[in-house]
C-alpha cells in the first residue's frame, strides 16, 4: 500500500486525480489533503475539497496551506476553473471543516509518523517548498514528490511556462533543488493522454459520480474548445495514474531548474539531459499510452458510481 499526501488547488482535474486515487484505495492510501491557493483562493479551493469529500462520502483530513505564492502575487484562474474554482457541478453544502493545523505542519507530523510517504503535488508548490526547506531531515522519508507541473518545451500560461510552476516559480525552484526525488508530470505527457470530447460524452447519465465527472469535464473542456481541439488533458490525474501504472509512460531522467524572470519564460522548467555536479535529476514523464490512461479514469469513476449507489 502506497501512502500519500495530496497537495492541491481544486480545480477540476485536481478533483479527478483525487477520485482516481480514492477508487484505487486497495493500492493507494490518502493520509491527508493539503490545500494551496492557485486555481482559486485558498478559501475556495479548501471549500471545494470539503464539498467533494461530502459527495464522495469520505473523511480525509484537510489542512489549509498558503493563501499566496512565496514572492509573486496571487493569480487565480476563473477563466479556466470558474468563480468557484470547480464550476460545472452543483456541489452540496457540507459541515466538514479543515483541521486546525497548517498544511506544512500536517506534512511534517504525518511524514514523521510513517516509514515512507509519497507527496503528490497538483497545484502550485508553495506548501511543498516550505515543508522541504523547513524539514530537510525528513526528505529521506519521502520516496518521491510527484508533481503535475512544468514542461520540456510547451506552455499553457505563457508560451514556455505551465501554470503551477508559473504561479510560484520560487517555490518550484526550491522543490526541484531540494534533493528530494521529483517526478515531473509536465504538459507534454498530460496532452499526450488527453481524453476525447466523445469519450467524455460516454459518462453522461451513467451514475451519480459519472454525472459529476461529466459536468466538471464539460466545463473544463472550455480551454481546449477555445483552442479548436477535440480533446482535453486531465492534467493532475497523471500523477495518480503514474503511481498506479508507471509502465504506461515514457520517461527520461533530466536535470530541471526553474526560470524566475523573463517576460516569456518566468516559470519555465529548464530540462537538461546532461548535467554536472551533484544535482538530483527529476524523472520527467514525456508521453503516455492514452487508451490505457483513459481506461483507468473510466474504471475509477465506475467504481465510485458503484460505491455511491
Ligand atoms: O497546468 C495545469 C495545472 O494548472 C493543473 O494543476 C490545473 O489544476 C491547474 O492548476
Ligand atoms: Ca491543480
Amino acid at each position: 500500500m502506497r501512502k500519500i499526501i495530496i497537495d492541491t488547488d481544486p480545480g477540476h482535474d485536481d478533483a479527478i486525480a483525487i477520485m482516481t486515487a480514492l477508487a484505487n484505495n486497495d493500492q493507494i492510501e490518502i493520509l491527508g489533503i493539503t490545500t494551496v491557493a492557485g486555481n482559486q483562493t485558498l478559501d475556495k479551493v479548501t471549500d471545494n475539497i470539503l464539498r467533494l469529500e461530502e459527495v464522495l462520502n469520505v473523511d480525509i483530513p484537510v489542512a489549509r496551506g498558503f493563501d499566496r505564492p512565496l514572492v509573486k502575487p496571487l493569480d487565480v484562474q476563473p477563466q479556466a476553473h470558474g468563480e468557484s474554482g470547480i464550476d460545472g457541478y452543483d456541489f452540496p453544502e457540507t459541515d466538514k471543516k479543515a483541521i486546525d493545523m497548517h498544511a506544512v505542519e500536517f506534512m511534517k507530523e504525518t511524514v514523521e509518523k510513517e516509514d515512507k510517504i509519497t507527496l503528490v503535488a497538483i497545484g502550485p508548490l508553495t506548501n511543498v517548498a516550505v515543508f522541504l526547506r523547513m524539514y530537510p531531515h525528513l526528505i529521506s522519508k519521502i520516496d518521491s514528490v510527484v508533481i503535475m507541473g512544468g514542461s520540456v518545451y510547451a506552455g499553457n500560461i505563457l508560451r514556455r511556462a505551465e501554470f503551477n510552476i508559473y504561479h510560484d516559480p520560487e517555490a518550484a525552484k526550491i522543490v526541484f533543488g531540494s534533493g528530494a526525488k521529483v517526478v515531473m508530470c509536465g504538459l507534454e505527457v498530460c496532452y499526450s493522454a488527453s481524453i476525447l470530447f466523445t469519450e467524455i460524452e460516454e459518462f453522461k447519465g451513467q451514475g451519480k459520480i459519472s454525472d459529476m465527472f461529466y459536468g466538471l469535464m464539460k466545463f473544463y473542456s472550455g480551454y481546449a474548445i477555445r483552442k479548436g481541439w477535440d480533446r482535453t488533458a486531465i492534467f493532475d490525474a497523471t500523477t495518480i495514474i503514474w503511481l498506479l501504472h508507471p509502465e504506461y509512460f515514457e520517461v527520461k531522467e533530466m536535470a530541471v531548474d526553474v526560470e524566475l524572470n523573463g517576460k516569456h519564460t518566468q516559470g519555465m522548467t529548464v530540462c537538461d539531459e546532461v548535467w554536472h555536479g551533484d544535482i538530483v535529476p527529476a524523472t520527467v514523464l514525456l508521453s503516455a499510452d492514452r487508451e490505457k490512461y483513459v481506461q483507468v479514469i473510466r474504471d475509477a469513476i465506475h467504481t465510485l458510481d458503484e460505491r455511491a449507489a
